[in-house]
């Protein structure tokens, strides 16, 4: 597996098999946690474990041993995505476990499943207390399915709430929020859902307020394409939200999808120890044609994207960017202007940051052989199809580009536009020698750097 080309060079990866969403997100005495869904055995099944990184910079990485096993009989079927809450100094794991049962023949939507939340505490992300079951199906609203899971856990004008994915038994997608004085005893106050029904699940909830502003971020499952929209059924984006977490009224705004590449799902969000708010999605996504993966023939599969720090832009939308610290990876590079566009020979990993002039809505990047991110009256589209691994087109229309930030490793590229107010989230496969990016434009000025890494 080490040996395998497609390793990715700065990215978490599973050590062996398969990996999705990131879970348990935080940061505790200078020190980040990162747990992942992990199923080390794959394709040989397995239930899913969550396997564990930690970071002090978010360039060096040190591989722990797994936390979570689904080693008990409420999660004996996947210790399922949940995420971290600290007060006083402990750690609270909130995750699902899923359990699946087989004694007849169940369609595993209104029957034959169970979603336990279930909670683990810890003092050091390391060393975990006993398990405890906190709800079960019965505990849920009556209307919904046996799909509720991904709780996340926070504070709000000194009460606790947790949020949970749910499918109802219509099969619409809604989020649950549960409101709690000890962290351990639960009880349902609302739903957030969309006035149109939305998908018929709404996987991984998180809940985020930047700047004043608050947001809910979800994963609808079984949205048709629109356009350029919604190209894969499962999406992942925001909200905008208002609720003052008394009542029962609440304003959801209006849908903004947060990716447009081939492979970002499930990301989970969390506040760092100097308040920024991070994200870390799963560089995969679920259910696609293109999930044939050529690295699963190497024995593993799948990788998170690098983590990005969140802000709200002047028009109060959410943007990313990647963590600051990444900076620290470049090595000396190029910085320049140019006129009329570009040519830089570059290896497989690097970063390449491009500002125009003025705003342009016409001109080609080459970022490797196959590999094409173009702007044609205002539309932008990153074309792959020649990578392979059924990935073809993706695109946004986004009027005039200003900015690009784009990171490069062996096997993925994430191309953040305009700011971070669009990102293209993707695997790339293909050929990895005498790699040039090329700017083709008769129009582009403007100012380039680029610094292999
Ligand atoms: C999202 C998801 C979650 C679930 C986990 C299981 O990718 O389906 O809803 O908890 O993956 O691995």
């Amino acid at each position: 597996i080490q040996a395998d080309p497609l390793r990715l060079k700065y990215h978490i990866q599973p050590q062996m098999g398969w990996l999705n969403d990131p879970n348990g997100l935080c940061q505790k005495d200078g020190v980040y946690h990162i747990y992942y869904q992990y199923v080390p055995f794959y394709p040989d099944l397995g239930s899913v474990l969550w396997g564990h990184v930690t970071t002090e910079d978010f360039i060096h990485y040190h591989i722990q041993e797994p936390a979570i096993y689904p080693d008990s009989e409420w999660d004996q079927n996947g210790a399922y995505s949940g995420a971290a809450f600290q007060k006083d100094g402990m750690m609270y794991l909130y995750y699902t476990g899923n359990v699946r049962h087989t004694d007849r023949d169940y369609d595993y939507i209104t029957d034959g499943r169970e979603q336990n939340t279930i909670l683990m505490t810890s003092k050091d992300g390391f060393c975990f207390s006993e398990k405890q079951i906190l709800m079960k199906n019965e505990d849920y609203p009556e209307d919904l399915s046996r799909h509720v899971r991904d709780p996340q856990v926070f504070c709000e004008n000194g009460h606790y709430y947790m949020i949970q994915g749910a499918r109802d038994l219509d099969a619409h997608g809604s989020v649950l929020l549960f409101e709690s004085d000890d962290l351990i005893h639960w009880t349902y106050k609302l739903r957030f859902c969309t006035k149109e029904p939305f998908g018929f699940m709404w996987e991984c909830p998180n809940y985020l307020k930047v700047d004043g502003q608050q947001f809910l971020i979800v994963c609808p499952q079984g949205i048709r394409s629109d356009g350029l929209d919604y190209a894969d059924s499962d999406q992942c984006g925001w909200f905008p939200l208002r609720y003052d977490f008394t009542g029962e009224d609440y304003e959801l705004g209006a849908f903004r999808q947060m990716d447009r590449g081939f492979d970002f799902y499930a990301p989970q969000v969390f506040q760092d120890e100097s308040g920024r708010w991070i994200l870390i999605g799963w560089m995969g996504r679920p259910g696609t044609e293109y999930a044939d993966e050529p690295t699963s023939k190497n024995g593993w599969i799948h990788a998170l994207t690098v983590p990005r720090e969140l802000y709200v832009n002047a028009e109060g939308r959410l943007c990313q960017r990647p963590v600051k610290e990444l900076e620290r990876m470049r090595k000396p590079g190029v910085a320049e202007t140019f006129e009329n566009g570009f040519d830089l020979p570059v290896s497989a990993c690097f970063e390449l940051k491009l500002r125009f002039e003025k705003p342009m809505e016409e001109f080609e990047l080459k970022l490797r052989k196959s590999v094409s991110l173009y702007c044609r009256d205002g539309v932008l589209m990153l074309d792959i199809t020649g990578c392979g691994a059924g990935r073809t087109m993706r695109g946004v229309r986004i009027g005039g580009i200003y900015s690009l930030q784009i990171l490069s490793d062996t096997s993925s590229l994430e191309i953040f536009v305009n700011d971070g107010i669009e990102v293209f989230t993707t695997r790339v496969y293909g050929s990895m020698t005498d790699l040039r990016v090329k700017m083709i434009s008769k129009r582009a000025r403007g100012q380039v750097e680029c610094y292999p890494m």
